[in-house]
């Protein structure tokens, strides 16, 4: 089966598609070539994404699926309004539990019972779970490896604020390996490769989407993560969003893209 990845809302524009608006955040709009079109995430605000998707020809308002990858605001905001703009019963909705916890104020705006009441199909997962054939939504990931991990800290203090346990990411089976699309990476990158391996139970990653998180971490974990995923021998490695300078440090690899808002990827499934 076939994928398109079209990446809705992230930071950077490029000069087209003309009009289109860089947000701090993340959505990406995935298209099986059976006509399922799954949303994964809804970046900061619905406007947004909705004027992104229309200048690129995508409509949202026939999406099968909405997936969430974590509870902050420039992932998962405004689900309501875009419910109500889709207009459907039984929309599914993919969500960690967690994602609604207190968080520090950069929570996305919507509660468990405000998407119920707009009569979508709320799915709480925090196990790794087929979400659709060949599609997994991770669940909690694993967080084994020391450095890459990225809680939310007090900018005056340094104390953890939130441990953003509710991170979460898409894994796709391909033959080639499998396809990882990140919303910030709070988990650490090379822990939610490691989690992939093992729902997609496969040796290598073909390609990965997303968020690194490589924003306010040390030089040496930054290094350290950038030789982690060289060595991986990713096919496609795309970094967006919050990844900060770690994209630098990737920019030897021959595999780099430079992701914006407008970026296509297509893959085959299986
Ligand atoms: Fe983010
Ligand atoms: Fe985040």
């Amino acid at each position: 089966m076939r994928v398109k990845i079209t990446i809705l809302v992230e930071n950077k524009v490029k000069r087209l598609p003309f009009g289109a608006v860089g947000r701090h955040g993340l959505s990406m709009l995935i298209e099986f070539d059976d006509g399922f079109k799954l949303l994964y995430d809804t970046g900061p605000s619905w406007e947004t994404l909705l004027h992104n998707a229309s200048l690129l020809g995508r409509a949202i308002k026939d999406v099968s699926m909405i997936a969430i990858s974590h509870g902050h605001h420039d992932h998962g905001n405004d689900l309501i309004p875009l419910l109500d703009y889709i207009g459907r019963s039984h929309l599914p909705v993919v969500v960690h539990p967690k994602a609604f916890d207190k968080k520090a104020d950069i929570k996305m705006n919507s509660t468990k019972d405000a998407i119920k009441d707009m009569e979508a199909d709320l799915i709480l997962i925090s196990e790794p779970t087929e979400i659709r054939e060949g599609v997994w939504y991770s669940g909690t990931v694993p967080r084994m490896e020391g450095n890459p991990i990225h809680p939310v800290r007090d900018e005056a203090t340094g104390e953890i604020i939130d441990e953003v346990l509710d991170d979460t990411a898409l894994y796709l089976f391909s033959s080639e390996g499998g396809i990882i699309l990140t919303g910030c990476g709070h988990s650490g990158i090379t822990n939610i490769i490691n989690h992939a391996k093992e729902v997609l139970k496969i040796d290598r990653i073909h390609a990965v989407i997303g968020g690194f998180h490589g924003i306010g971490q040390s030089k040496n974990d930054l290094e350290w993560s950038a030789k982690r995923l060289l060595s991986e021998d990713i096919k496609v490695l795309a970094p967006c969003h919050c990844s900060g300078s770690l994209v630098n440090l990737l920019s030897n690899s021959p595999y780099l893209v430079d992701v914006a808002v407008g970026t296509e990827l297509d893959f085959y499934l299986f």
